[in-house]
């Protein structure tokens, strides 16, 4: 596999109906999910903020901080990926005014992102244009935004009215004229993500959002088989990764009480020449 990095002008240009192949984005949180991801080779990380709710365990992603991010971002970088790291930027960071959503992302930058991702239509071009004139790239996020769930009334399926639509693609090419370098689409009617992926030369990178986008993203603990018991319509499972996992314990619990564990193969003898062997 090439060790050739993934840059934002390579994502940036990368329309499937321009010839590219289609982007594919996996989330990760820290350095082996990180590794892993991009040994899949994966075009891009994404640091999401789904982080508050398949890693932490929270009911939604409100209540993650700046810190967290910068904390996982940090692990991510350490396994020095291929591919490109995009950051989400959490709920209050980028709402209050420009030059707040400036500093907060350039911490997230000096952590080692490429590029940062928001949430929100027509409402953040002002902000995504400050970040874009501080030469810091921006992707957009539309359709079921997380982060507004109190306003949406929960975690629902988006433009599903033609209005509603109507909005989407105004926001979509309105993200496009701030600056944005791509747009995820989360959970909306495929025609409509088609629709949106015609108008706007930025890529669109989908979730819940159908086959007709540039690029696809699914969550890690999604794709791995952690979760079960949430998950959305969207989500194709490709491994039981969780079963594998609670089997393997499972199985260093009973060699621990049956004592087969440890057995010659993991112990330490004494003779004074092996003292400074290594671990
Ligand atoms: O936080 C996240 O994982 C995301 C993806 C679902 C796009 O924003």
């Amino acid at each position: 596999m090439t060790r050739e990095r993934v840059t934002v002008p390579a994502i940036r240009s990368s329309k499937v109906i321009s010839g590219h192949e289609p982007i594919s984005m996996i989330t990760a949180y820290d350095y082996p999910s990180a590794k892993m991801v991009d040994q899949s080779g994966a075009d891009i990380i994404l640091v999401g903020d789904s982080l508050a709710m398949v890693v932490l365990g929270h009911k939604d992603t409100l209540n993650l901080t700046l810190e967290d991010m910068v904390y996982h971002t940090r692990a991510v970088i350490a396994s020095d990926p291929r591919a490109l790291v995009i950051v989400d930027m959490p709920w209050m960071t980028y709402h209050t005014s420009e030059n707040e959503a400036i500093v907060n992302a350039s911490k997230l930058i000096r952590a080692g992102a490429s590029a940062v991702k928001l949430e929100g239509g027509s409402k953040r071009c002002n902000v995504i244009r400050a970040l874009c004139n501080a030469e810091i790239p921006v992707m957009g996020h539309i359709g079921l935004t997380p982060q507004s769930i109190r306003e949406l009334g929960g975690f629902k399926v988006q433009a599903r009215t033609d209005r509603a639509a109507d909005q989407l693609i105004t926001d979509a090419l309105a993200l496009q004229e701030a600056g944005v370098f791509s747009i995820v689409l989360e959970a909306i009617p495929e025609l409509v993500a088609r629709r949106v992926t015609g108008l706007v030369e930025v890529p669109t990178i989908g979730i819940g959002a159908g086959a007709g986008c540039d690029g696809q993203v699914l969550v890690f603990h999604d794709i791995l088989g952690f979760n079960k018991a949430n998950r959305a319509k969207f989500v194709k499972t490709y491994g039981d990764i969780e079963s594998l996992g609670i089997e393997a314990l499972s199985q260093f619990v009973k060699d621990v009480k049956t004592q087969q564990f440890p057995t010659r193969d993991h112990v330490y003898q004494g003779s004074s020449t092996q003292h400074h062997s290594a671990i």
